[in-house]
């Protein structure tokens, strides 16, 4: 009933009655009363006049299950929503719900994160109150060697909602790093469960620094946030939603070839990476040359000096002389 009145109120143009939301949604005043007061406690500012009903004056960086929903467009993605104010990891949480059956497309959002992972073992700071932690369960039919496409997939579906929400020239860093001004806004860690040819289900966690300011000293050179590069506070939960409507129109291409063919363009259009000198960095052997993109795999392809064109699977690439972390 809370994602039903607070969706009632962002729509409404002006007032809304107690009588309306009673009559909408099959419910007395006072549990309309009690809605009101418990949104309140969560931050918004809503004007109740009498004769006149309610209205919702601000909207703060709320992020609670009923602001999330309300502005969830989405067709199936994240429409299983699960809110933990703390949790583990978002990763852990939703590998639990795999394995309790929850559907395809569920999504756990929490605002604060204990035992936060990155990759190669790394840890994820994650202080509560002012970043975004996510991760959705995805149960595709594909083989498991298409999994790594999605957390490119995952990358686009980021930087598009970053650059509409704030309008901030967002990049991706192959193979899915969000980069902003050549800092790190987001990471992104898939995992799954799989026998050798057949998917149980895949996790794909994202971690998107919005509106903290400080940042541990070991990632301060490297990282940013949404509210540093625009000098204002970003709402957390419609950048959840945004993403997830991206993430969905993506990914239901994706799943049409099996491979990144439909979305190769958009995802080069995205690519801070793109006709820039990059470093291979090969346990073989370190070597440079110009990125000319990605092939259907989400392999970067790189032109070596003598014109001879490189597809790097795994392996760090970084761009020297250019910016400092991309
Ligand atoms: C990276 O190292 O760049 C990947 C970081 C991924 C962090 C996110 S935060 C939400 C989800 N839960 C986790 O424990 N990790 C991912």
């Amino acid at each position: 009933m809370k994602t039903k009145i607070l969706t009632i109120l962002k729509e409404a143009d002006g007032f809304v009655s107690g009588q309306d939301l009673c009559h909408k949604l099959g419910v007395s005043r006072t549990a309309v009363w009690k809605v009101m007061k418990q949104l309140e406690e969560e931050g918004y500012v809503i004007e109740a006049v009498r004769n006149k009903g309610y209205r919702l004056v601000e909207v703060a960086d709320v992020m609670t299950e009923a602001e999330i929903g309300s502005r969830m467009h989405s067709k199936w993605m994240g429409k299983q929503l699960i809110y933990l104010p703390e949790t583990d990891s978002t990763n852990i949480q939703a590998r639990r719900l795999a394995e309790d059956g929850y559907p395809d497309g569920t999504l756990v959002v929490a605002d604060c994160q204990k035992a936060g992972k990155g990759r190669r073992g790394r840890s994820w700071s994650s202080p509560p109150g002012s970043s975004i932690y996510m991760s959705f369960l995805l149960k595709p039919d594909i083989p498991p060697y298409c999994a790594s496409m999605i957390t490119l997939i995952a990358g686009m579906a980021v930087t598009q909602a970053v650059k509409a929400e704030t309008g901030l020239e967002a990049q991706i860093k192959w193979p899915n790093d969000v980069v902003v001004n050549g800092r790190k806004i987001c990471g992104i860690l898939t995992e799954m469960s799989t026998e050798l040819e057949r998917i149980h289900y895949i996790v794909t966690g994202i971690g998107i620094n919005v509106n903290q300011q400080e940042f541990p000293e070991e990632i301060q050179a490297t990282a940013t946030s949404l509210r540093i590069e625009t000098g204002r506070n970003i709402s957390r939960s419609g950048l959840i939603a945004c993403s997830m409507e991206w993430f969905e129109q993506y990914y239901e291409l994706f799943l049409q070839t099996q491979d990144l063919s439909r979305l190769k363009a958009d995802y080069e259009a995205l690519l801070a990476n793109l006709g820039r000198e990059v470093l291979v960095l090969d346990p073989a052997g370190e070597y440079r040359g110009i990125c000319r993109g990605i092939d259907e795999g989400g392999q970067l392809l790189v032109e070596l000096p003598g014109g001879e064109q490189k597809a790097v699977m795994s392996g760090e690439v970084s761009v020297r002389g250019i910016y400092g972390y991309v």
